[in-house]
């Protein structure tokens, strides 16, 4: 992406609005507005969800250091392959990635974490994108991964905290148990459920580091 001046949003349809990226913004206020450009008039629960996974972003701010901005931007963003205009094979973090890439512009690392936010691979493969997706796509640090999945398994469909596990049962109540995205929950669970104690232990360190 760029520092200064304006990028243009939406690039698949005739709406192209600009979005001007204030000097010294960051990328986190870039992808905010980009997201709320995206997701806030056709899918506005989304548009709440995204925001809960950004305000769970910034409460890690303590265990992320420098990278705490690219973290805050790929929670903005890591729905917006979700946005009616961008949907294209229906696996929604490689839309979301793709379009950052080719449209956006975005820094790399931000594709990256956007593509496999989530432990998304395992609904790649049920998708048969998992060789795309990786190809296209190479992981992201460890650290910033599971980062990311702690922020979205952690707020429900409406943006509000939720403790890991009513968030899996949430999605499985919500798409039934035939569903793809049940059935690609149930094998990311593992990766999801360790990302998620990963993040809770580095935040209980640094909080028993501060009081000490
Ligand atoms: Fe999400």
């Amino acid at each position: 992406m760029g520092t200064s001046g304006d990028i243009w949003v939406g690039g698949l349809d005739s709406s192209r609005r600009a979005v001007h990226i204030v000097n010294g913004m960051g990328q986190a206020g870039w992808a905010r507005e980009l997201t709320r450009a995206l997701l806030e008039g056709p899918l506005p629960r989304r548009w709440a969800h995204s925001q809960g996974v950004a305000a769970r972003a910034v409460e890690l701010a303590p265990i992320l250091g420098g990278e705490a901005d690219m973290v805050e931007a790929a929670a903005w963003l890591h729905d917006i392959g979700y946005a009616p205009d961008l949907v294209d094979t229906g696996f929604h973090p490689l839309d979301g990635a793709r379009y950052l890439r080719d449209v956006a512009g975005a820094d790399e690392r931000l594709c990256r974490l956007v593509a496999h936010h989530s432990c998304a691979v395992f609904e790649a493969e049920q998708r048969g994108l998992l060789e795309t997706l990786q190809a296209e796509f190479p992981q992201e640090q460890a650290g910033l991964r599971q980062a990311l999945t702690y922020c979205d398994m952690t707020t429900g469909p409406d943006g509000t905290h939720l403790r890991v596990a009513d968030r899996l049962a949430e999605i499985h109540s919500r798409y039934g148990p035939e569903h793809l995205v049940s059935r690609s929950i149930s094998n990311a669970t593992p990766c999801i459920t360790s990302a998620v104690e990963v993040v809770l232990g580095r935040l209980s360190d640094v909080r028993a580091a501060g009081v000490g």
